[in-house]
């Protein structure tokens, strides 16, 4: 702290810039606020953030109002005799327990309230998700769809959907900052809430509890659409990849399936050889708008990018960690490869 002693002006004009962090943290319009929020769960919870913070509010007016003023009404003044010895105040006492009561109950109830409101479905038939973390991406499989797919989540405008919470490794915490959150997902315990979009578009997500080295990388996207566009997306995503015939992504398709292994930890559905659950579903990836589990969007550029370098993207990934390609240089993939698998990739629409 040398340094602010010297000079105590610099610590002055560290002032406006930490309050600028701190409004651009509360700011609406920022993908990830809490303050603009879209949905019955996410709106629930800033109510009673609004509800308790007014409260806290109320209380420090109220006490630091009433210090301030004995503070001066009372201050010690020359020639003054010592003040009256007491010892117990009945009166006062009653006073100063029942109104942190009184407030705590002002807290307390809508707060139980609410937790009892998120944790219960208004429609507990309705449409299901099972949500899997991983290091550091999502799964997300629809059974009453049949759908299976990774990273970005498409729900139905409007409608309740059921979320079930699962890990495969450590623990994460599922959150869509303007639609609801978070819940923890912990390994061998299956967390449950439900979310409802109200508004059409694209919101993102963040894992939210520190679970390794690409926690901040570990986000992922929530599509809110119409009922018609989500039946097209279900519909869609239900169709097999479509094996390509354009010559690179053919190429492409053999080193996917053959030298660069790929098959043993992604699945493609329509593949035979691509089966693997270690790595993302990859079986439409063209569709998505972002790849990496919501870190860049998905161009053929950043695909290329990701698989040349993915540890530049994604530090502490397991495919960099894992797979031959990364670890072994008798077995790297040139750049002819890439442009294949990007090709290939590319093709899955
Ligand atoms: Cu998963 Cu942090």
């Amino acid at each position: 702290m040398s340094l602010f002693r010297h000079h105590p002006t610099r610590l002055v004009r560290l002032v406006p810039l930490l309050l600028v962090f701190i409004v651009a943290g509360c700011y609406p319009d920022h993908p990830q606020s809490t303050f603009d929020s879209t949905g019955p769960v996410a709106q629930s919870q800033l109510n009673l953030f609004y509800w308790i913070f007014w409260a806290a509010v109320f209380v420090f007016v109220t006490v630091q109002s009433a210090l301030l003023y004995i503070c001066l009404k009372f201050r010690r003044k020359p020639g003054d005799p010592d003040p009256e010895q007491t010892h117990g105040h009945n009166k006062l006492e009653i006073i100063w327990t029942v109104l942190p009561v009184i407030l705590l109950a002002i807290v307390a109830v809508p707060t139980v309230l609410t937790i009892f409101d998120n944790a219960n479905s208004p429609d507990p038939d309705g449409m299901h998700v099972n949500v899997v973390a991983h290091q550091w991406w999502w799964e997300f499989n629809y059974p009453g769809e049949d759908v299976k797919t990774s990273n970005e989540l498409h729900i139905p405008v409007d409608e309740v959907v059921n979320v079930s919470l699962e890990t495969k490794d450590v623990i994460h915490s599922f959150w869509i900052p303007k639609i609801a959150g978070k819940v923890d997902m912990v390994p061998g315990n299956s967390n449950k809430m439900w979310i409802k979009g109200e508004e059409i578009g694209i919101f993102h997500g963040q894992c939210a509890e520190f679970c390794g080295e690409s926690h901040a990388n570990m986000r992922f996207q929530v599509i809110v659409e119409s009922r018609a566009d989500f039946d097209a997306w279900v519909a869609s995503e239900r169709e097999p990849a479509v094996i390509p015939v354009e010559p690179l992504a053919k190429a492409g398709l053999d080193l996917f399936e053959g030298d660069a292994q790929c098959w043993s930890c992604h699945k493609v559905e329509g593949s035979s050889r691509s089966r693997g659950t270690k790595g993302p579903n990859l079986t439409h990836l063209s569709g998505r708008q972002y790849l990496g589990a919501g870190i860049v969007e998905n161009s053929q550029t950043n695909l290329r990018n990701w698989l040349t370098s993915p540890n530049d993207l994604k530090p502490g990934n397991i495919m960099y960690r894992d797979a031959a390609v990364y670890n072994d240089p008798d077995k790297a993939l040139s750049d002819s490869d890439i442009s294949a698998l990007v090709a290939y990739l590319r093709s899955l629409k």
